[in-house]
């Protein structure tokens, strides 16, 4: 995600807070679970331990930025292959990394190993351990490295166990074995790597034991016969440690959409051209109806009583206090928002029943990829909010949500792409909501309010990204705040 993107998740890069003293870390709890190659568990995280140290946080994936690692301890170590004579061998890492005054995380390493590093992977050295089982060998990350890239493919091709690794294909899928593999080099939070520009393989770097909203939002919406989403080809998984526990989705091999462009850069191209945009906008409305309508079917959806609208505008009213307090600019407009909440959640507020479902979770326009042969939108990245925990993300929300998490894109864009005046990104807002109530039942501008606390609730959580990390940025949320108090204030007024 460049810099001029919108916050559309917590800036793990950037997180603020105390930056206490380092300490020597230590190689805890170590454990191989692999059966096959296992490699000297303890001896291997104490030897990589130092150089991790260094190298973890310099990743743009690593989340926990901005504090010192206290400690790793291992969650598994594989080897998928055994570096043998001058080939290279790929080792397969979950590491708890603790951070002071925060949970730990999970993170997953591929890590390549060759007696004598190619000069064309030097970037990609991790270190040399000076001791334990690796002792002077190169150390570096493993999906740089093409020929571990491909073994990665050919576990998925053909599917079976690893130690604790999982790896399934679906039935039906025939994936060649000749596709040559490039690391994606988009600024992004997990690693992707794509094969013959056939198949993208995504590596989550964070990991937790549930199934990844990315495999399993998908999976569904394929089942269901929606084709607005690449249908997962394949994935491995870590197996739980112990009974009852979940397994840990590591990775998803889908089919990779050739020559496509994302939203973001086709809306920042139409506005460089003051070309139209609306066309466009209309069509990712009828997608996003399209995907929403499949997931209420393919999974389960509810009802939002009255204690759930009071549950959600409670905790958006919470966010929105603590932004205020934070960022005086807010505290004029603080009732008139308060008030968009109060309207969902007050007595009779409802009106009409809206229902709760599985969404996206983190809808933008960086989220729609259109293929240039057809023009057809798809969307992409389904895990969510990787800042929120995973069990929140997979709970059932107002597809609103999406919506707003859309509208606000527009409105980045139209910052981003220098629109004059707000005519833009009002086509756009209004394009989109019109392609969507053209495919689903609940047109989002017939009853705004739920709409406009979702769009308020995400313009509030800019505010707040914007005060603390680009004060440059600040006026592009503070834009959409006035318009929705103003909406507010006129009674009714939409925020479309
Ligand atoms: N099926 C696909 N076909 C073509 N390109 C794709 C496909 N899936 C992903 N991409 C490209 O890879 C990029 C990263 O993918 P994705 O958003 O899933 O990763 P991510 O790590 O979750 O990123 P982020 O940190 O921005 O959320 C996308 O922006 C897109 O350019
Ligand atoms: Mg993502």
């Amino acid at each position: 995600m460049s810099d001029a993107a919108p916050p559309h998740r917590e800036a793990t890069t950037t997180r603020p807070g105390p930056h206490p003293g380092s300490s020597t870390p230590s190689a805890e709890g170590a454990r191989a679970s692999g059966d096959a190659g296992r490699p000297d568990a303890r001896g291997l995280l104490d030897s990589l331990g130092p150089l991790l140290l260094d190298w973890l946080p310099r990743q743009r994936w690593f989340a926990g930025k901005g504090r010192p690692i206290t400690g790793f301890a291992l969650v598994s170590a594989t080897e998928l292959l055994p570096p043998s004579g001058g080939a290279p061998g790929l080792l397969h890492l979950l590491v708890h990394a603790r951070q002071e005054g925060m949970s730990e995380d999970c993170y997953q390493l591929l890590l390549g190993v060759r007696d004598v590093l190619p000069p064309h992977l030097a970037p990609a050295l991790v270190g040399r351990p000076a001791d334990g089982p690796l002792r002077g060998r190169a150390v570096y990350e493993g999906l740089t490295d093409p020929r571990l890239a491909t073994l990665l493919l050919e576990r998925l091709r053909v599917p079976g166990r690893l130690g604790p690794l999982r790896f399934t294909r679906e039935p039906d899928v025939v994936i060649s074995p000749d596709l040559a593999p490039r690391l994606l080099d988009a600024e992004q939070s997990n690693s992707s790597a794509v094969y013959g520009e056939t198949y993208i393989l995504k590596l989550f770097r964070r990991v937790g034991p549930g199934v990844n909203p990315d495999l399993e939002l998908p999976r569904a919406l394929a089942n269901a016969g929606c084709a607005r989403v690449p249908a997962p080809a394949a994935w491995f998984e870590a197996e739980p440690r112990h009974a009852g526990a979940e397994p840990m989705t590591l990775g998803v091999l889908q089919p990779f959409l050739p020559g496509s462009a994302d939203g973001w850069q086709l809306a920042l191209g139409a506005l460089a051209v003051r070309a139209d945009f609306t066309a466009s906008a209309r069509a990712l409305g009828h997608a996003t109806a399209e995907v929403h309508l499949a997931l209420a079917e393919a999974l389960p959806t509810t009802v939002l009583d009255r204690h759930l609208l009071e549950t959600l505008a409670a905790a958006m009213t919470r966010r929105l206090e603590a932004a205020a307090e934070a960022v005086p600019a807010l505290r004029p407009y603080r009732a008139a928002l308060r008030a968009a909440y109060d309207d969902i959640a007050a007595p009779g507020g409802a009106g009409r029943t809206w229902r709760a479902q599985r969404i996206h979770g983190d809808l933008h326009l960086g989220q729609a990829l259109r293929t240039p042969a057809d023009g057809r939108w798809s969307l992409i990245d389904f895990e969510g909010e990787p800042a929120i925990p995973l069990a929140e993300r997979r709970r059932l929300q107002p597809a609103a949500r999406d919506i707003a998490g859309m509208l606000r894109s527009f409105d980045y864009a139209a910052a981003v792409g220098r629109a004059p005046g707000t005519g833009w990104a009002d086509a756009a807002r209004a394009a989109f909501c019109e392609g969507y109530a053209a495919v689903h039942p609940d047109d989002p501008r017939e009853d705004p309010r739920l709409l406009r606390a979702h769009e308020t609730d995400k313009a509030v959580y800019e505010v707040l990204y914007e005060a603390r990390h680009r004060p440059d940025w600040l006026a592009v949320p503070m834009s959409a705040i006035r318009r929705l108090a103003d909406g507010h204030r006129a009674a009714g007024g939409t925020p479309v």
